[in-house]
């Protein structure tokens, strides 16, 4: 079948999906369905405490089962008996993301050095400056909207940088993963779909020519370890996707998890007020925002041969859905689940970054990231409030808002 033939299938395929969520979401009040429409994109939370009602573990009308406890996600995630479903989801190959070991192994460590101790250090100076340039520019005015004037541009010029892209070529780059990190919840149009394709080609291009370059002149940076690497450690046919996760990554979470925890800031202003006054609790805050309203909402696994999860039976193929946000206000592992409390003692950690051998490997970076974005902003901008509706993004998987507007 052509391209296009394979877009427009994918297409009638994709309108007669939303149909069926809605059927299933208005008409028998699914919470599986629920969470895929208006409401649970808004708040996904109250859904959540409806199917924990129902107990730790709920059959999917798919004929899988998902969970909402602490415990239970934290079990499944952590069991070498359940794997991730190999090869691409979402017509994008995220390389180790989607593989069980050993392949996920080996190519896992290749990565891992870019995301050390060492390379944090290395990374703050650069970060705080960029966090410096934003903030002098975006408040300039007294006015500016928290995503696209500072939640955005940070992480982005953190990868860019990471993955050593030059920055004539920055722009271009930028745009190709705005394009790509689009796709995380799924294709919404056949424009969408069309664009895709397009952007994979030009992707492509840049990390080849990147790869030549790294070659002949290697740095210290990932992409100089992964052509080091070729055709021992990494294949070259796996080498794009590698470079492809790192780039979605880094795009698609950190800006959540800045927008998310200045949204729950401006909403508690008794929290942006301790912030301002300690500057030093941005630590804390990233913390709690990140148990409170992860960015990334859920995560599955499928088995891999017959089981039982606390005396439910799985079958061999059966998934199971992590429902981590749920998790993450579980009551029966955090005391008041639903408030946000920066000043939480010793909390139980929460699965914002998963859990077992795919535990995020970024989580030093956006974490070093975020605390630093969200110090600076109560160092430089404690007058900072609200200056209209916030938007969020219409997704499933990723929350986060995409309009935040302030005034400073
Ligand atoms: C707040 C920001 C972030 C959040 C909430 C987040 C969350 C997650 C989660 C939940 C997973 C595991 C998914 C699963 O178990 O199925 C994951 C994996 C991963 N993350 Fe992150 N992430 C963040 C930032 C980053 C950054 C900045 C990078 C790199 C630049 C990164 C790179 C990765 C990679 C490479 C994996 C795959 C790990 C593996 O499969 O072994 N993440 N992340």
């Amino acid at each position: 079948m052509s391209r296009f033939g394979q877009v427009l299938r994918f297409a009638a395929s994709l309108y007669g999906q939303k149909a069926v969520i809605g059927y299933h979401g208005l008409v028998r009040r699914d919470p599986m369905a629920q969470i895929q429409m208006r409401q649970g994109r808004e708040n996904p939370y109250p859904i959540y405490d409806r199917m924990r009602a129902r107990g730790p573990i709920a059959p999917t009308r798919m004929g899988n089962w998902v969970t909402t406890s602490h415990r239970v996600c934290n079990l499944v995630l952590r069991d070498r008996r359940f794997g991730v479903m190999e090869g691409r989801q979402g017509g994008i190959d995220l390389s180790f993301l989607e593989m069980n070991p050993p392949d996920h192994t080996r190519l896992r460590r290749l990565a891992q050095p870019a995301f050390s101790p060492r390379a944090m250090s290395g990374y703050q100076g650069k970060i705080e400056e960029t966090v410096g340039h934003l903030l002098d520019r975006a408040a300039q005015s007294g006015r500016f909207d928290l995503v696209p004037a500072f939640a955005a541009p940070l992480p982005i010029a953190v990868i860019t940088d990471l993955l050593g892209i030059a920055d004539a070529d920055a722009e271009a780059f930028a745009e190709y993963g705005r394009v790509l990190g689009s796709a995380i919840d799924g294709v919404k149009s056949l424009g969408h779909a069309r664009r895709l394709i397009a952007n994979d080609a030009k992707l492509r291009a840049m990390f080849e020519r990147l790869f030549a370059l790294r070659r002949n002149d290697p740095r210290d940076d990932i992409v100089s370890r992964i052509v080091a690497a070729e055709g021992d450690q990494i294949q070259p046919y796996e080498m794009v996707p590698m470079c492809t996760l790192l780039l979605i990554a880094g795009f698609e979470t950190t800006v959540n998890l800045i927008g998310n925890a200045v949204v729950a800031l401006m909403d508690h202003p008794e929290a942006w007020k301790d912030l301002c006054a300690d500057p030093s609790l941005a630590g804390q805050v990233v913390e709690e925002t990140l148990r409170y309203d992860p960015p990334v909402q859920r995560t599955f696994r499928m088995a891999l041969e017959p089981l039982e999860v606390e005396g439910t039976p799985v079958r061999k193929g059966q998934f199971f859905v992590a429902l981590l946000g749920a998790a993450n206000r579980d009551p029966e592992v955090y005391e008041r689940p639903s408030t946000f409390d920066i000043h939480r003692e010793n909390p139980v950690d929460h699965l914002a970054f998963s859990s077992g051998i795919h535990y995020c490997i970024g989580q030093p970076l956006a974490q070093l990231e975020a605390t630093i974005a969200l110090r600076m902003l109560a160092e430089r901008v404690p007058g900072l409030r609200r200056a209209g509706n916030v938007k969020r993004r219409n997704a499933t998987t990723i929350r986060g808002p995409i309009h935040v507007p302030l005034a400073c």
